[in-house]
């Protein structure tokens, strides 16, 4: 088979909608000749009149035996049908390219031409269309998601170049998220668009969409450069009587239900956006969450039940210590549940993970068990501290935020036949073994043995881990998602004290001048956070975040690193061609230090290549 690009080809477009128009023209315009087309509706053939006038219709199978290129242009939901009927008929023939431009689809569902010999390609245009000619000037510059058979990408993407467009290259197994992701930045910002206009029109404002034309087009821009930092508004201010004002607006009018369900919907998202971004604190959240759950408006306009009329949650916490009574407790929670894992000695920073808890679900679990599988040392797990009637009191603390359930077993009741003696344990991947992994050997196989215990035992629909064990999240993450577990881990940001050092409660042990020392740490991650607001490389990071820690008195420095988010693996940070970073990315600074004998983390999230603020 010749893979080399493919010359002039005679075209076929089976089913001549809005896209298979477009394309079969801008083929028709770089060169290729279109053969014959067909299209059932009178729309379809309308189009084939004035798009690609003077194209002959056919029937599917004539036009795909016609071309040597065939657009396979139908409704997603119809391709497989229409390729296995074509193919039946004889209609496809070895070294053809047969393709279509579904979103949703990869090649699988074109098997059947390539079972025939013919070379499969999916390929998409990320771009609206009308089914005019003003379409042609779209693809110019557009991108185009392109999956193949390895061996024929170069196809797909040489046609894609030929007609102007960006070919990205979209793993099959990738495509469903590709699509989804797809459609819900573009398609559900126009029902936004659309709600925002009604309920301007509704309040006589005359033309919506010229007044909100400036605002949402720069919002869009700066979240495209900016991502989550381009949040402003009220959620992002914590502005909670603003956003009750808003929804007493909405729910006072019948019309706007729709727009109300979706305002609350996504104001509930901004909300823990808000809080990841350390824009609101954990009151603000929950604040917000409980008025977004809970306004009377909800229900006034329409008489609508459900979600919007949940009571409060319980003050009242059970307080579980076997496997059996936790599962009866947690037959009764019936909406959304969160769960935090815990090994006790609960402080201010664990607090505000059951807070962070509490904004996204509306039960909360609590779990407090000091994990013997993850000390490597048989001393250190003796002298860890058991302090479960300080943490129900540290809890209860919480009034209305409080856990409805605190599962608190011993070692026997988590692993009955001991820990040396089990039947299956998760082993961690590469990730684990840098960093804090490094001088732990097995710490980590433990941790995620112990999570996947407690996720299966408390069944969450939320698993909030704080982002200060960057790396625990991490792994966390991707166990969840190497083992298909059903459920979002949510990351609570760094909780801290009023002069920046983060929460630990190693911080007990430091002395008053170990304690000044250990402030190095969070000035080295305030140092990285700032350099790369300023649009700094990977290089002038480190170089910032390592000073205030190289030679910081009183501090031994482990490591100060910037480190993919999933991974790990250190960013290079030789040379500062700014050209170097591929694009707006996220990465995770690490920095860990010894203070007075005590080993002390810190590490923020810090988003590289965006444009400076
Ligand atoms: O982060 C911790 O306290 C522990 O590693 C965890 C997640 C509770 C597992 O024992």
């Amino acid at each position: 088979m010749n893979h080399a690009r493919p010359g002039r080809l005679a075209v076929g477009i089976v089913g001549a909608g809005r896209v298979g128009a477009v394309l079969g023209s801008a083929l028709r315009q770089v060169g290729h000749e279109v053969v014959a087309a067909s299209g059932g509706s009178p729309e379809s053939l309308e189009r084939i009149d004035t798009m690609l006038t003077g194209v002959p219709v056919r029937d599917m199978v004539d036009v795909a035996r016609a071309a040597d290129l065939v657009l396979l242009t139908v409704p997603d939901d119809a391709i497989g049908q229409v390729a296995a009927w074509i193919a039946d008929q004889g209609g496809f023939r070895a070294g053809q390219i047969v393709l279509h431009t579904s979103g949703r689809h990869g090649v699988e569902v074109l098997r059947p031409a390539l079972q025939a010999g013919a070379i499969p390609l999916a390929i998409h245009p990320a771009m609206t269309f009308s089914g005019t000619s003003l379409d042609l000037s779209r693809l110019e510059g557009a991108p185009f998601a392109v999956t193949a058979p390895a061996p024929v990408l170069p196809i797909g993407q040489a046609l894609v170049v030929e007609i102007g467009g960006e070919p990205v290259l979209i793993p099959e197994a990738a495509r469903g998220a590709y699509h989804a992701a797809l459609s819900h930045a573009s398609n559900h910002l126009v029902t936004l668009v659309v709600q925002a206009e009604r309920v301007l029109a509704q309040a006589r404002v005359d033309d919506g969409a010229r007044l909100l034309g400036p605002l949402t087009r720069a919002a869009l821009d700066s979240a495209l450069t900016s991502g989550a930092q381009a949040l402003t508004g009220p959620v992002s201010r914590g502005d909670a009587g603003t956003v009750a004002g808003h929804l007493a607006a909405l729910a006072g009018e019948p019309d706007h239900l729709e727009t109300l369900r979706s305002y609350r919907a996504l104001a509930r998202s901004t909300t823990l956006l808000a809080r990841e971004q350390g824009r609101i604190d954990d009151a603000e959240a929950a604040t917000l969450t409980r008025l977004l759950r809970e306004h009377p408006g909800l229900t006034g306009a329409t008489g609508a039940t459900g979600a919007a009329t949940a009571a409060s949650p319980s003050a009242s916490t059970a307080v579980v210590h076997t496997r059996a009574e936790l599962r009866a407790v947690r037959a009764t929670l019936t909406d959304e549940v969160a769960v935090v894992m815990t090994m006790g000695a609960l402080h201010e920073g664990h607090l505000s993970l059951v807070r962070a808890a509490r904004t996204a679900a509306r039960h909360v679990v609590v779990t407090i068990f000091v994990n013997p599988t993850q000390f490597g040392d048989a001393g250190d797990l003796a002298a860890y501290p058991r302090t479960l009637e300080a943490d129900l009191a540290a809890l209860a603390s919480l009034g209305p935020e409080a856990p409805d359930v605190v599962f608190a077993p011993s070692a026997e009741e988590m692993y009955p036949g001991g820990t040396s003696d089990r039947a299956a344990t998760v082993v961690a991947g590469p990730v684990a073994h840098r960093y804090e992994g490094a001088s732990r050997p097995g710490h980590f196989d433990g941790v995620l043995t112990v999570v996947a215990k407690l996720l299966h035992l408390t069944a969450p629909d939320v698993a909030v881990f704080g982002q200060k064990d960057a790396q625990q999240l991490a792994l966390v993450r991707g166990m969840v998602a190497a083992l298909d577990m059903p459920l979002w881990v949510l990351a609570a940001p760094v909780a801290r004290e009023s002069d920046g050092l983060a929460m630990s409660s190693r911080n007990a042990r430091l002395s008053s001048v170990g304690r000044d020392s250990a402030l190095a740490l969070s000035r080295s991650v305030a140092a990285a956070e700032r350099i790369a607001r300023a649009g700094g490389t990977v290089a002038d990071v480190l170089r910032a975040a390592r000073a205030e820690v190289a030679d910081a008195d009183g501090v031994a420095l482990d490591y100060a690193d910037l480190v993919d988010p999933g991974t790990f693996l250190p960013l290079d940070g030789d040379g500062d061609d700014p050209a170097a970073t591929p694009g707006v990315r996220e990465a995770t600074y690490v920095v860990a230090a010894v203070v007075d004998g005590v080993r002390l983390i810190d590490t923020t999230t810090v988003v590289l290549g965006a444009r400076p603020r």
